[in-house]
């Protein structure tokens, strides 16, 4: 097995190290444009390996993509981060071009690879993966829903005062600052509705800060978080590579489901050696649906604007 992971950036670095903690693969490329960036980052990993007790050869290139030949999984986290004050689709003209020319360059050497897509605004960057490269819809999947709905849980578990592991919670929708979209409704405590203990306020709360989780962090740290971002894009590789089906929101390409065409959107999906496999579509209640079409709208202005660029 061999992952890429593209742009050694904090996010991509990080993503990296879990996916060399986890021995998801034998050999593991980092490729950065900044020179000695990813061959640094990738020393540096390896000289943890025989402290942690990892076994995955760790290389670093700078945009040589040549080295990351044969790939069976590509991560692609490249493009700028957001400084505080910023949205996530503020970024949609630099990182266009970026996510464009990465895809093309993996697949000349990596043909048969499965794309996930982080660098931002992520929905309309796996759109674009999509639109540009043509592959099979499954083979391009965007780490968005898997990283809101870990801040969801994070959110419940301090205003419960319970573990979150013990939690089941999915956001759904655009990952964005104002259209993802926390099922708070749906939200168990090992099975038990979170409603049982929580009030509306407390629950909307919840809801809100969950949805500006990105942006609270980009303000105290400035810039972009890295931790859980790079662990999420660990657990999607993850579930691909050791083919486990875990049911994850992620951002695919809907063909009539929850009632959007046309459009890559965060949607529970069963993650597996074929990519993303299965959507799990359910009937969202009038309220959840207005919101998802809603997030929709939004996202499909901005896929718009790749038009203009
Ligand atoms: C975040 C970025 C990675 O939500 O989108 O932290």
């Amino acid at each position: 097995m061999k992952i890429t992971v593209v742009g050694a950036g904090a996010v991509g670095a990080t993503c990296a190290d879990n996916i060399a903690r986890k021995e998801l693969c034998e050999e593991l490329v980092l490729l950065d444009i900044k020179e000695g960036l990813a061959e640094g980052k990738a020393q540096d990993m390896m000289q943890t390996a025989t402290l942690l007790g990892f076994d995955t050869k760790i290389t670093g290139s700078t945009n040589d993509y040549s080295k990351t030949a044969g790939s069976d999984v590509v991560v692609i986290t490249s493009g700028i981060p957001r400084k505080p004050g910023m949205t996530r689709e503020e970024l949609i003209g630099t990182n266009a071009g970026i996510v464009k020319g990465v895809c093309e360059n993996i697949l000349k050497y990596s043909p048969d690879a499965i794309i996930v897509v982080i660098s931002n605004p992520m929905d309309t960057m796996t759109y674009l993966a999509l639109q540009s490269t043509g592959l099979p819809k499954h083979r391009i999947i965007g780490m968005g829903g898997i990283l809101d709905s870990s801040r969801f849980k994070y959110q419940i578990s301090q205003r419960l005062g319970c573990s979150p592991a013990d939690l089941n919670a999915v956001v759904v929708g655009g990952h964005g600052d104002t259209t993802m979209i926390p099922l708070i409704r749906l939200a168990t405590w090992n099975s038990v509705p979170v409603s049982n203990f929580l009030t509306e306020e407390e629950q909307q709360a919840i809801v809100n800060d969950t949805m500006v989780g990105g942006a609270t962090l980009t303000k105290l740290i400035g810039t972009s978080a890295w931790y859980a971002p790079g662990a999420a894009g660990a657990a999607l590789v993850e579930s691909i590579v050791r083919d486990e089906k875990k049911l994850f929101t992620c951002c695919v390409r809907l063909e009539g489901e929850y009632g959007q065409n046309d459009i890559c959107l965060g949607v529970p999906v069963i993650i597996g050696k074929q990519g993303w496999e299965k959507i799990v579509d359910f009937t969202l209640n009038d309220a959840e649906q207005a919101l998802f079409n809603k997030s929709a709208d939004a996202v499909r202005s901005m896929n718009d604007v790749l038009k203009t660029l």
